[in-house]
């Protein structure tokens, strides 16, 4: 099935990935131990891929049948592949998919299906009871849920896990308080709960990683306010003096936009403090009944 057009979120994610030369398309996992800092990124990274790896069933006789639903570059893919496990990956984003198929292709026989589409859209009957376990690494919350649901319960063999790490909006969302609109994404955790217990899965984990996730936030603050934000301001004050025309037009024409995102990421709001307020990162995993 065809992917969709690239979106202003898949955008920021691709730029993000670009700017900080990182594999992965997630927060890291912090401790005391770990100096917050951007050569400490890549390894905040992949402690919490590696949680995610801990997870999964161990490989055996049998192969384990793996989904990572929004697989991003395919970096936890790979590294799935590599242990082992029957893994394929589900990506909506044509230029991301490119990414994983290259990403992948040092590995002989992965044997791995790039499916390149949307999960909603999934043709989940032709993988009825097929998959051991379904991943979202901080990619459920761009699926409607009540079809990411029932598409899961789909594909997974009775008894199977799906994995989710992502955040979700807490009870604060849209308070107008202090930063009350500076991290969009996220289902309403409240929302997800009362699906979760309406559902005819059973939670395993549910783990609160708030705390631990929220500390990437003031790297990320960093970069964009004293990397980012003089280099269009540069681009900018260029621009205004050699096509003021143009400018005042464009400034005219994308004016809500641009006060979107300078209030979202240039405005000093995207504290670890205001995060923790309005998102709640949780690692869940949920069993489907065995019958
Ligand atoms: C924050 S990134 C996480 C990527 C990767 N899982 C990781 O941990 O590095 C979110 C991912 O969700 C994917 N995505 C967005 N909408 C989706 C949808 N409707 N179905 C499946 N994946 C989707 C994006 O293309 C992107 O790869």
């Amino acid at each position: 099935m065809a992917g969709k057009k690239m979106d202003t979120r898949e955008l920021g994610l691709i730029l993000g990935k670009a700017l900080l030369d990182v594999d992965d398309l997630h927060y890291g996992l912090w401790g005391d131990d770990l100096e917050q800092n951007i050569a400490n990124l890549s390894i905040a990274q992949q402690r919490y891929s590696d949680k995610l790896l801990d997870a999964l069933p161990p490989v055996g006789d049998e192969p384990v049948r793996v989904l990572d639903i929004g697989c991003g570059t395919g970096h936890l893919l790979k590294q799935m592949l590599e242990r082992g496990y029957a893994a394929d990956g589900l990506i909506p984003c044509p230029y991301l998919a490119a990414d994983v198929r290259q990403r992948l292709a040092d590995i002989p026989d992965h044997g791995a299906t790039v499916f390149e589409t949307g999960f909603e859209v999934f043709n989940a009957e032709a993988y009825r009871d097929y998959y051991d376990v379904a991943l979202f690494s901080e990619s459920f919350q761009y699926i409607e849920m009540e079809t990411a649901f029932k598409q899961l319960h789909t594909i997974l063999k009775p008894g199977g896990r799906v994995i989710i790490c992502d955040f979700f909006k807490t009870a604060a969302h849209n308070d107008g308080g202090p930063g009350s609109k500076s991290f969009g994404g996220g289902h309403k955790l409240a929302a997800f709960y009362k699906r979760l217990n309406a559902s005819p899965f059973e939670v395993r984990v549910d783990e609160d990683i708030t705390e631990s996730v929220s500390r990437n936030i003031a790297l990320l603050d960093d970069l964009l306010r004293n990397r980012v934000k003089p280099a269009t301001d540069a681009i900018g004050q260029f621009l205004r003096e050699n096509y003021p025309l143009s400018f005042k037009a464009l400034g005219f024409l994308f004016r809500r936009r641009w006060a979107k995102i300078r209030y979202k990421y240039l405005s000093g709001n995207r504290s670890a403090e205001v995060f923790t307020r309005y998102k709640s990162y949780h690692f869940l995993i949920l069993e489907k009944a065995a019958v």
